[in-house]
C-alpha cells in the first residue's frame, strides 16, 4: 500500500488533501529520531554510596539507631530504647556527693589532692581536720573568703600559701555540694550542708572582705560537731 493512502501515517504538517493532491510527493521523510546514544553515563558512584546508606539507616532504625553498640540518636522519652546504661548517663544527677566530688576535682584537688590529704607544709590536710568535720558557718566562712597566715591543723604548721576565696566564683549550691562532699569523704563521718546554710553564711560574713585568719575562725565556734550534726 502506498504511503499516503493512510492519513494516519503522515507527519501532521502535511494535510491529507494536499496528499492527495496530483505530484504529491508519494514519500515524506519522518523526522529523524536522535539514535540512542552508546556510551550511556554508568550509574554513579556517590548515587551507590547514598543508597547504601540510606539503607543502612533504614535498617538500623529497628534498633533506635543502635549502630555498633553506639546510640546514634536520642530520641527522646517514648523513643525506641537505647543502650544499656545510658538512661543513667541522661537522668539528671542530683545526689550532692556526686555534684560535690565534681566541684572538689575542679577546684580543689590541684592543691589538696583527689585524696584530701594535701601536701605536707603547703596544703593542709581535709582529712579528719576540725575544720572540715566542725561547724559549718565556720568551714563556710573559709571556702567564702578564703584563709591566710600561720595555721595550725592536725599537728601541721601552714601559712606560705593562702586558700583563695570562692564566694565570686563557685555559687552557694556548689559551696554547699563540695562542703558535703568533703564532710563525708576520706573516713570524715560529717552530715551534710544545704544551699540555704551557705546562702546564710554568705550574708553573715559579707562585711569580712579579707581571708580569714585561724583566730578569727575560732571566734565564729570553737572546735566540735556542728550544733545540727546529731551522730
Ligand atoms: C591554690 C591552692 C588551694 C586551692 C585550689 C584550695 N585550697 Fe584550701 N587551702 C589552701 C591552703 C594553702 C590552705 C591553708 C591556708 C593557711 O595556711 O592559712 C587551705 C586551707 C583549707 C581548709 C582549712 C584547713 C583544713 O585543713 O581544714 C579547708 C577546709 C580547705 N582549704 C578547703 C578547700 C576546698 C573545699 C577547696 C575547693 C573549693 C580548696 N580548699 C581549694 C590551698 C588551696
Amino acid at each position: 500500500m502506498k504511503h499516503h493512502e493512510n492519513p494516519d501515517l503522515l507527519p501532521p504538517e502535511i494535510v491529507h488533501t494536499d496528499a492527495l493532491k496530483p505530484g504529491a510527493p508519494d514519500f515524506v521523510e519522518t523526522p529523524d529520531i536522535e539514535p540512542l546514544s552508546q556510551d550511556r553515563e554508568p550509574f554513579p558512584v556517590w548515587l551507590y554510596l547514598i543508597c547504601g546508606f540510606a539503607l543502612f539507616m533504614t535498617g538500623s532504625s529497628f534498633t533506635g539507631f543502635e549502630i555498633f553498640g553506639q546510640g546514634l540518636y536520642d530520641q527522646g522519652p517514648g523513643g525506641p530504647a537505647l543502650a544499656s546504661g545510658s538512661s543513667t548517663q541522661t537522668a539528671e544527677v542530683t545526689d550532692p556527693l556526686v555534684l560535690g566530688k565534681k566541684v572538689y576535682n575542679n577546684n580543689c584537688a590541684n592543691c589538696h589532692h583527689a585524696d584530701g590529704m594535701g601536701q605536707p607544709g603547703t596544703y593542709p590536710s581535709l582529712v579528719n581536720s576540725p575544720f572540715v568535720v566542725g561547724n559549718k558557718d565556720r568551714l563556710a566562712a573559709i571556702l567564702l573568703q578564703g584563709l591566710a597566715g600561720p595555721l595550725t591543723v592536725n599537728g601541721g604548721t601552714y601559712g606560705s600559701a593562702v586558700m583563695p576565696a570562692w564566694k565570686s566564683s563557685l555559687t552557694p549550691d556548689k559551696i554547699a555540694n563540695v562542703m558535703t562532699y568533703i564532710r563525708a569523704s576520706w573516713g570524715n563521718k560529717a552530715n551534710s550542708v544545704t544551699e540555704d546554710e551557705v546562702t546564710k553564711a554568705s550574708a553573715k560574713f559579707a562585711s569580712h572582705a579579707n581571708a580569714f585568719t585561724q583566730a578569727e575562725l575560732l571566734q565564729i565556734a570553737p572546735d566540735g560537731p556542728d550544733p545540727s550534726d546529731k551522730k
